[in-house]
């Protein structure tokens, strides 16, 4: 099985608007879940959609405003994805 690769913004703007609590919040729920085998989650440069953040990437797929209330559903959705596929 592929670990599943999640890059976070860690541009201004993304910062601006809050990145920093959902990179303490994914790296716990990695942590608590024991997923850091499955998951490589790692910061990246801007993904040019400043506007949009903050911005996570799940593999190839871009995911706008993510926030602390929808983060990890994101990679719950990845991790149920992965498992049927
Ligand atoms: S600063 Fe995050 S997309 Fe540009």
């Amino acid at each position: 099985m592929n670990r599943i690769e999640i890059s976070i913004c860690l541009g201004s703007s993304c910062f601006a608007r809050g990145n920093q609590v959902i990179v303490h919040q994914i790296k716990e729920y990695l942590r608590k879940n024991n997923l850091e085998d499955r998951i490589f989650f790692k910061g990246a440069h801007c993904f040019n959609a400043c506007k949009s953040g903050p911005t996570l990437k799940i593999n190839e797929e871009f995911i706008y405003d993510i926030s602390e209330l929808n983060a990890i559903q994101h990679i719950i959705k990845a991790l149920e994805d992965q498992n049927a596929g």
